[in-house]
């Protein structure tokens, strides 16, 4: 067990990396909510995990719709009488141009991204203070600063959660309630690059490969963020906290790397486009 932690909430736990997450969390002796869309794939995550002796509550939600989210808060502290974790970890993007989003486009990226992570910390909250514990982590992307193509709004809203967290910590800490950031780079082995690549065929160079950190990194990062209250790691190979730095810096060197994925980037978002023209929305609707 992490600190006096027993209960932990984790969204998009059915697919990608959350599975990683919540494994390590169990690992830990933690029960667990899992939340995310898909029943099937979240039943069998929680029945893996089920066997390894954790109590294991699976929550099928839509982060983006209030009443869900409300839902899912008083299911999970009703079961376990306490949250004491919430992994905010859901998350996605459309893989569009932005020219062609239309508003609704823009207004469900950020719910997804932005205004359900901060309503699910928004509602658990006030038990945490009145049992003065608890942890957030918030799982966020080097998007922006990489400039990595075609993710304006996915940028700005993952942007958003490090600006949240950074505030809600040092708002809470004194009260027992902290919070940290997980700032991603590329992630190869599972999740959206893994699944996209996989979906067009694509084959990455030995170069796009040195650029992926394994899903592993993440849990372990989550796990080492609650042990040690980091306010923030940065997942990528190579000193990732210092890139972070140097592209605050200087600007250019995070677009330059991104241009390097602008070419395959244009092929997705032109495969996503055809997906949509034909009314594919079982594939695209996994993107949001
Ligand atoms: N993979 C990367 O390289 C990378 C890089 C930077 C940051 N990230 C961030 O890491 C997190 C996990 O990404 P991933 O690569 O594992 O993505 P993923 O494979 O697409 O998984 C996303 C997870 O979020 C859930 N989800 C999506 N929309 C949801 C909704 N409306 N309500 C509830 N759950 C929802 C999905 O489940 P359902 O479809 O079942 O709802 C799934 O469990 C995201 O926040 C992402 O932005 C990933």
């Amino acid at each position: 067990m992490i600190k006096n932690y027993q209960t932990a909430l984790v969204t998009g736990a059915s697919h990608g990396i959350g599975p990683y997450i919540v494994r390590a969390l169990a690992k830990e002796g933690m029960n667990l909510v899992l939340a995310a869309r898909s029943k099937p794939e979240l039943e069998q995550v929680a029945a893996d995990v089920r066997a390894t002796g954790v109590q294991v509550l699976s929550v099928p939600t839509d982060v983006t719709d209030r009443d869900a989210r409300s839902a899912l808060v008083n299911t999970a502290e009703r079961t376990f009488g306490a949250v004491d974790v919430l992994v905010n970890n859901a998350g996605g993007d459309l893989q569009r141009e932005f020219h062609r989003y239309t508003a609704e486009d823009v207004e469900a990226l950020i719910r997804l991204n932005l205004t359900g992570p901060i309503e699910l910390k928004r509602l658990l909250l006030p038990g945490m203070l009145q049992r003065k514990q608890g942890y957030i982590v918030n799982i966020s992307s080097m998007g922006g600063r990489i400039g990595f193509p075609y993710t304006e709004v996915y940028s700005a809203s993952k942007d958003g959660r490090i600006g949240f967290t950074r505030v809600l910590r040092t708002d809470y800490r004194k009260a027992g309630v902290s919070s940290s950031v997980i700032i991603l780079g590329s992630i190869g082995g599972a999740g959206t690059g893994a699944r996209t690549m996989e979906e067009m065929n694509l084959h990455l160079s030995a170069m796009d490969k040195a650029f992926l950190s394994p899903p592993e990194a993440v849990a372990q990062a989550v796990l080492k963020s609650i042990r040690r209250d980091k306010a923030e790691i940065v997942i990528m190979p190579g000193p990732g906290r210092l890139m972070r730095a140097l592209m605050d810096l200087f600007p250019g060197m995070g677009s330059m790397m991104g241009q390097m994925g602008a070419p395959v980037m244009k092929q997705v978002v032109d495969f996503r486009e055809r997906q949509r023209a034909q009314g594919d929305g079982r594939k695209h609707g996994r993107i949001l």
